[in-house]
């Protein structure tokens, strides 16, 4: 769907209860406190406009709308962060919006403009700055999202959508190298699929899954190829790596994986550092054998959210593999350090990948 731009001043209505107080920046759980406010626009009549900000609340929906019936329903996730000198600054939010649009055409929804979408960001997160916290692994977690918003229950693309911001201040996501099982039964995405796309029902279909690997004592599930499953694809929500002899490899973008933005920052820099990375298919065979004869030297997931999971225990096929001790793992540590630091300013941002706001 083809959009046009209706660049008019963001209306802001402030919040006149700020919840700031609430905050307790040295114990932040991801993912339940949200910001004071909040951004949103409509589609209509083929375009995007009434963009505003207002105090983070509930909002009136009709129970016929389509994104809860048929799923059109897409997001991004993306952070910003605090220097020492308390500048704010975003990650790659240029990529996020790229990303969300690839979402939005597979998923035939409206396409957001580059306008709206980076002034709701800049001019939100501005208003929140001081939501973004300055502590150690934390950031403000930034959701974009988008959905269906017809009051209509026949199964057609919406004409009508809504698109939303919200943040909310994070920590760690994992608190402990993640145990993961190899799936073999269920399936994340196929050829042909939405697997490369961030649409909400990719989570959803993930959930029953992941909850049978955790009464088994695992955090999360690998994925692996519908039509074998012997290769592997995603780590729960991340990007997967595995270093093997010291080459970096990952899973090839294709419709089944989703290109993360972290995941094409570690390839980026583990280039930058003269490492030999290899984007290919890699099968649990492989990792397994590569296990039996030591050269399994790391394995770890990459997100927005967790930045780097790095992975302490395989389960496959009824048995477990032992990964090396995390705290000697050569690359896994040093690209997350180098991420932390090119965040917080602490290094050259050679590759223009922070966006400073206000
Ligand atoms: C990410 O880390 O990029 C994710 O997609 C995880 C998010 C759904 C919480």
């Amino acid at each position: 769907m083809v959009t046009t731009t209706a660049i008019k001043p963001i209306k802001v209505q402030k919040s006149t209860s700020l919840r700031i107080k609430e905050l307790d920046y040295n114990n932040i759980t991801f993912g339940k406190l949200f910001s004071d406010h909040m951004f949103y626009a409509d589609f209509k009549n083929g375009q995007w406009g009434d963009a505003q900000i207002l105090p983070y609340g509930p909002i009136p929906m009709s129970p016929a709308t389509s994104a809860l019936h048929y799923g059109q329903a897409i997001f991004e996730g993306m952070k910003a962060y605090k220097n020492d000198k308390g500048e704010v600054f975003l990650f790659r939010p240029l990529d996020n919006h790229k990303r969300i649009n690839i979402s939005a055409e597979r998923m035939a929804m409206a396409t957001i403009t580059q306008d709206i979408f980076m002034s709701g960001l800049t001019e939100l997160v501005n208003l929140d700055r001081d939501w973004v916290p300055d502590t150690d692994g934390s950031s403000l977690y930034i959701r974009p999202f988008i959905i269906g918003t017809d009051e209509f229950i026949g199964v057609k693309p919406s004409e009508n959508y809504r698109f939303y911001i919200i943040t909310s201040p994070a920590g760690k996501y994992y608190n402990e190298p993640v145990k993961v099982l190899v799936e073999t039964n269920y399936i994340r995405a196929v050829e042909g699929g939405v697997g490369y796309v961030k649409a909400s029902g990719n989570y959803g279909r993930s959930l029953f899954p992941a909850k049978l690997a955790q009464q088994r004592g695992y955090h999360q599930i690998i994925w692996t190829d519908a039509r074998n499953h012997r290769y592997l694809e995603e780590s729960g929500t991340m990007n997967l790596f595995v270093v093997i002899d010291d080459v970096l490899i990952t899973p090839p973008l294709g419709d089944t994986i989703l290109a993360g933005i972290t995941r094409d920052s570690v390839v980026t820099l583990a280039r930058d550092w003269k490492m030999k990375v290899q984007e290919r298919k890699v099968s649990i065979d492989e990792v397994l054998d590569a296990h039996k004869n030591g050269t399994l030297e790391d394995a770890f997931g990459t997100g927005t959210a967790a930045t780097i999971a790095q992975i302490s225990q395989i389960g496959f096929e009824g048995k477990d593999y032992f990964l090396p001790p995390v705290e000697g793992r050569i690359f896994s540590n040093r690209v997350a350090k180098e991420l932390d630091n090119i965040r917080k300013g602490k290094v050259a941002d050679v590759h223009n990948w922070m966006y400073k706001i206000g």
